[in-house]
């Protein structure tokens, strides 16, 4: 495996895979690797011979009362596992290499509409920082494929509508979210949880599928919802959303829209003690429409 922090020295090295038709799927992190980021190094190398991982704490996608400082920075035991899932190379850039003039000072990528909604509204340049510096990435490693993990569901879809908009020549592909046994989603900032918090935060997953199951059933979206946001805060979460959206485009939902084979996501995000964390349940209603000819 090549560990590379120099732009110039990366674009050469994939410049030389590409001469040969080789070609590379990227995965961008933000480093802490856990199983989750494995399972998406899996789907890179499934589907291209080379793959390139980045580590990099974008402090663009932090807002000032964020966790930049704090987030957990581990980089020789990624480096170690970045050995043994059998990558090409990993990409390790600093910051004066992404924002030479500053981070607030360069040119950012903002995508419209999906940005200012549900986790935009509460982490308002958020996706503008994920967009630019994956869009900086993405210049610097010239991926054919580039995997993103759909625990970060409206993330994944920010990301593909960049590429959409900005014709860029990457085809982006979604993860499935990787849970721990008892349900809680893979995510660095679980290892902010205390040993008490963490035994609650399985709960988020748990209160989810029970609204699914709710919807399934047919109980009006609204209560369902309601009912779930109180569960949840009776468990002690701070609850910042749950909604329930189509897939395609985040757009909303309501008792009417549910006919056949609709695919729904229930998004949601809610604090235990200080750590924020996000889910998603993603789920397709059928056979609710008695359209039949
Ligand atoms: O999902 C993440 O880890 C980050 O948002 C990403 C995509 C690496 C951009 O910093």
């Amino acid at each position: 495996m090549k560990h590379v922090q120099i732009p110039e020295q990366l674009r050469a090295q994939v410049a030389e895979w590409h001469k040969k038709n080789e070609a590379v799927a990227f995965v961008p992190t933000m480093g802490n690797l856990h199983a989750g980021h494995l399972s998406l190094i899996e789907i890179a190398r499934q589907k291209a011979a080379r793959v390139v991982v980045s580590i990099y704490v974008n402090p663009l996608q932090f807002s000032p009362d964020e966790d930049f400082a704090s987030y957990p920075r581990t980089l020789d035991d990624d480096l170690k596992k970045l050995e043994m899932s059998g990558i090409d190379l990993v990409f390790t850039p600093d910051t004066a290499t992404i924002y030479p003039e500053g981070e607030h000072q360069s040119t950012f990528v903002e995508v419209p509409g999906l940005s200012q909604i549900i986790e935009g509204e509460f982490r308002p340049g958020f996706f503008r920082g994920v967009a630019t510096v994956v869009l900086k990435l993405f210049n610097m490693v010239q991926p054919d494929y580039a995997i993103f993990g759909e625990k970060d569901f409206q993330q994944l879809l920010v990301i593909r509508k960049m590429v959409k908009d900005l014709n860029l020549p990457v085809e982006i592909i979604g993860g499935a979210i990787k849970r721990e046994k008892d349900g809680l989603a893979m995510s660095s900032r679980n290892n902010y949880l205390s040993t008490q918090e963490r035994e609650k935060s399985c709960l988020l997953s748990a209160t989810l599928l029970s609204l699914r199951d709710h919807i399934l059933q047919g109980t009006d979206l609204h209560r369902a919802t309601q009912i779930c946001m109180q569960t949840l805060q009776n468990h002690g979460f701070v609850v910042d959303y749950v909604t329930l959206r189509g897939v395609a485009a985040l757009e909303n939902v309501t008792n009417d829209d549910i006919i056949n084979e609709k695919e729904l996501v229930i998004l949601a995000a809610a604090k235990m003690g200080k750590t924020r964390l996000i889910d998603n349940i993603r789920f397709v209603i059928a056979g609710q429409n008695d359209n039949k000819t």
